[in-house]
Parts: C-alpha cells; structure tokens; sequence
C-alpha cells in the first residue's frame, strides 16, 4: 500500500510503530522496520547517552528508515509549596505499603528544546525520522534537524496546532485522537478529547503535508478507516506494548491481556503532570479527581515512579503507569515484525471484504456516454458486458498473444479495439473494479469478466455469479445495469 508519506519515508507500510518511552526497544523498533513498516525509539525520558545507545542499537540490527521521538514540552514551572502538597495527598498511599513519600521532587528530564546534548546526540546520529511530542520544536531544533535531511513529525491533538506543526516545519502530523494509549501529545496543556475519527479528517483537510493517524488503531479495519479518513499512514502503540521485544513489565501484560481490565482505561495528569491514558487502575481512579493539584510535569513524574515502585515491591501494579489506549486486542502477544505484517494483511483483507460491499453507484447515462467518448468507442446499444469494462479501471487484459498481459485502460482500449464484440470469441481478463463517477465508488471487487456468446458472465471474487443479458437502449441499459448491482448486494 502505497501514499505520500511512504514514498518519502521510504517504507512499504503505511504503518508506524509508535515510540513509547519505557516500552518500545531497539529491538521492537528494527524489526518493524526490517517488516516494511517504520519502527522507532523513544528518546524524550533519556540522556543523550542513552540516545547514542539506543540509535546505535537500532542501527546495528536493520539497514531500513526509523525513527526517534523527542518531548518538546515547555519547561516545567516549579512550585515549591504545590509538589510538597502533592506528596502530602499521596502520603496516605505510600503508608499503605509501608513507604515514606519523596521528600522533594526532580524534575526528571529536560525538554528537547533545552537539552543542546541530546540535539547533539541526534545530528550525529542523523536518524532518518524524528517526531516531537508535546508541542513545537524550537526553530534551531527544526533547522538542524533539516539540515542533516531528518524528516520532522510533530503531534497534534486539534486543528490548529496541526496547523501550527506544519508553519514550523513538520513535514508530517501525527494527528493523535483522544483514543490513544499513552501522553496526550497536547502543545500546550488544555485538551480539547477529540477522537480519531474526526479529528484526522479535519487535520487531513487543514494542513497540506501528510496527516498520520495516532489513536485506537488496532487491526486492519483501523487502518482503512484511517486511510478513508485521509490519513496516509497509522502510528500505532498499544498493539505493540504486548510484543515480546517490548520492555513492559510482567504485570503490565497481565492487565492488558485483562479484558476487564483492559476495556476501562482513563485520561488523568494525576501520574505525570500531563494527560495521559492509562488502564483505570487505582492510581487513575482515586487520585485522577485530584490532578489539577499535580506538580507540573515531569516532577509529578517523580513522585508517581516513586508510587509506582513502593506498590510494585508490594505486589501492586495498581500504581504503576500503565499506559494503554481505547482499543485493546487482549489476547494477540505477536512478535513486532509479525505483528506488523499480520496487520497489513488485515488491512488487505478489510479492504477486498469492503469493495465487495459496494456495488452500486449514481451511474448515469451521462456517465457512459463519456467513458464511450474517452476510448473513441461507438455504442451500439445493448453491449452491457462493454458498459461494464468500461467500468473497470484495472483491466487485465490476458489473451494471447498478449504476454505479458496488458494492465489498465490500455487491456480495455485493446479488448475492445480487437472487434471482441464482432467475433463473439472468449475472452478473459480480470479487473479490479474501482470506479469512481461523481466522488462515490461505484464498484470495487476483483471480478472476472468472461465474455460468452450470449452475454457476459461476471464472477466477483468466486463468491457469486451475474449473468448480464444483453438489452437493448442505453438508458434502460444503465438503470437495469444499476439495477442488477443492487440485487447481488443483497445475495
Ligand atoms: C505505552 C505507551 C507509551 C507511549 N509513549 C510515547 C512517547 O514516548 N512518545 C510519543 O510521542 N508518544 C507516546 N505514546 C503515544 C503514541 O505515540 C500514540 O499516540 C498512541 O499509542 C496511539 O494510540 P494507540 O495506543 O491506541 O495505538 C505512547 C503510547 C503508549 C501506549
């Protein structure tokens, strides 16, 4: 499957596998992308050094494009007297399993606008793709980036920051629906919650680079429905989070391949300082109400890991981030590159399920009339299986002696510029039906059409058979033709 976007990354795939700090590997990201599709680290909770590893590692395992991803957050605003508050409400919780909170809180990692070391780190590194969350790059970070031919991508989670991604120099957006697992890649820290499903249409509408949808995409319907919605390619993190090259923890999987668990998850700041979705776990449920109290992020960061530990040394994941998005598959654990090819053949398959479902469109006789004029074709009224091919948009015409086969318009031209109508021979070829007259699709299946002396015969997809009687009169012809299409939509 081809778009923009994979031409100029250079993939196969139309799918990205989401960077996810403390979950994605090096591993999960090269073997996404030995698969076709663009695998990638997260560097945003890390040192530079840790960046030169993770780029090294990447490197050492694949030859193919992928990506690093990068918090462009504002820096965090300390308030003395609200992270001692903070901690003061989460006391309680600590003492639950025997531990004394923090007595102070850091601020754990610096954004990528402040931290010249790891912009070092990655033009010497020169990853092919770098994505920004949680707001704009700065102006210098864009122009480094560019100058070594990095491709930006920047997260939008409204309109008007995808706008403002594409006036600072994303060559990409990730438009992230309020579906996804993980932060919230909000630029600044209101949150409009709107989902995938109208959000990258709007996006795809607003912005002229190409839009990549982030959000609820698990399967092969999601990324048709995301390529339908004008995206040109997915980015998708939980469904990787169970992979085995991933770093998540034991109990983590366990309560994603919860489907109780796993089907309840909640947006809170309470963990991190920002928005984020995560399984509804106590931590979500008990101290979620209370996160307009939450330090800025990442300090709120500190005390939640410092929860998170104090519960875990306690058998306890119910304070632990556990990071997943609305649409949780909990009984799929492939490895990533499969993961990544089995999505793609469902894709596929979605697509082949869907064309076999539309098979009706507003043809009119105006319609024909000027297929029939594009090919220079005389109607003579009553060539039904003709109106049909001309229908079709990849002909294959197979007859001898054309080896190999002629593809497109041209088998068309030559199917009926041979005189097939004069002769009454057998002919064969096969078309993937996608027409498109007035914007809506008129057919789209993989027919077979074979001409018969009586008619012609088409089979779609092996799954049933029409029979086109010859009838004389275009216009009667069309309608009936519709007509015909309408009933096998029923059987
Ligand atoms: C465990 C986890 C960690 C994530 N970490 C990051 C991150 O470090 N950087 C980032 O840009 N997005 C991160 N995200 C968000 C993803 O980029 C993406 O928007 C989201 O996973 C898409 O929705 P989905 O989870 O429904 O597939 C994370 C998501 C998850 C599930």
């Amino acid at each position: 499957m081809r778009t923009r976007l994979t031409e100029r990354l250079g993939i196969a795939l139309p799918i990205l596998q989401a960077p996810m700090a403390g979950v994605s590997t090096p591993a999960m990201a090269a073997a996404v992308s030995n698969a076709g599709g663009l695998g990638a680290v997260a560097l945003g909770a890390g040192t530079a050094d840790q960046a030169r590893q993770a780029m090294a590692a990447v490197r050492a395992a694949t030859n193919r494009p992928f990506g690093v991803n990068l918090f462009t957050h504002a820096p965090a605003v300390r308030d003395v007297a609200r992270e001692a508050g903070w901690l003061d409400r989460l006391q309680p919780v600590f003492a639950e399993f025997g531990v004394e909170p923090p007595q102070s809180l850091t601020e754990l990692y610096r954004s990528f606008n402040e931290d010249d070391a790891m912009l070092a780190a990655v033009v010497e590194a020169r990853p092919p793709v770098v994505s920004c969350h949680f707001g704009l790059p700065a102006p210098n970070r864009v122009a480094a980036i560019k100058a070594y031919g990095g491709f930006l991508l920047v997260s939008a989670t409204t309109v008007a920051e995808a706008r403002t991604a594409e006036a600072a120099g994303a060559d990409a957006v990730v438009a992230q629906g309020y579906e996804a697992g993980g932060h919230r890649g909000t630029h600044g820290l209101d949150d409009e919650a709107i989902g995938s499903f109208a959000l990258v249409p709007q996006i795809a509408a607003a912005v002229s680079v190409p839009v990549v949808c982030a959000g609820g995409v698990a399967d092969g319907r999601g990324i048709v429905a995301a390529l339908a919605l004008g995206a040109e390619a997915v980015q998708i993190g939980t469904a990787y989070v169970a992979c085995p090259e991933s770093a998540a923890a034991a109990p983590y999987r366990a309560l994603l391949a919860d489907a109780a668990r796993s089907a309840r998850t909640g947006v809170t700041a309470a963990i991190s300082g920002r928005p984020a979705r995560s399984i509804r776990t106590r931590f979500v449920d008990e101290l979620g109400p209370h996160e307009a109290a939450a330090p800025a992020y990442p300090v709120a960061y500190d005390a939640g890991k410092a929860l998170a530990a104090a519960a875990g040394a306690n058998g306890s994941p119910e304070f632990a981030a556990v990071w997943a998005g609305q649409h949780v598959i909990p009984d799929r654990t492939l490895p990533a590159a499969e993961l990544t090819r089995h999505l793609m053949a469902d894709a596929a398959a979605v697509l082949s399920r869907l064309a076999s479902h539309v098979v009706h469109g507003p043809v009119t006789w105006a319609d024909a009339e000027s297929w029939l004029a594009r090919y220079g074709i005389a109607w003579e009224g009553g060539d039904v299986d003709l109106l049909v091919s001309l229908f079709t948009q990849d002909a294959r015409y197979i007859e001898k002696p054309f080896d190999p086969p002629l593809d497109g318009r041209d088998a068309i031209a030559t199917y009926w510029g041979e005189g097939a109508r004069d002769t009454q021979r057998d002919v064969s070829f096969t078309a993937d039906v996608w027409s498109v007259v007035d914007g809506v699709v008129l057919a789209g299946w993989a027919a077979q059409f074979v001409r018969l002396p009586s008619g012609v015969q088409v089979s779609l997809d092996g799954v049933f058979r029409l029979r086109l009687q010859r009838d004389p009169g275009g216009a009667v012809l069309c309608s009936e033709l519709r007509e015909w299409w309408y009933k096998q939509e029923g059987g």
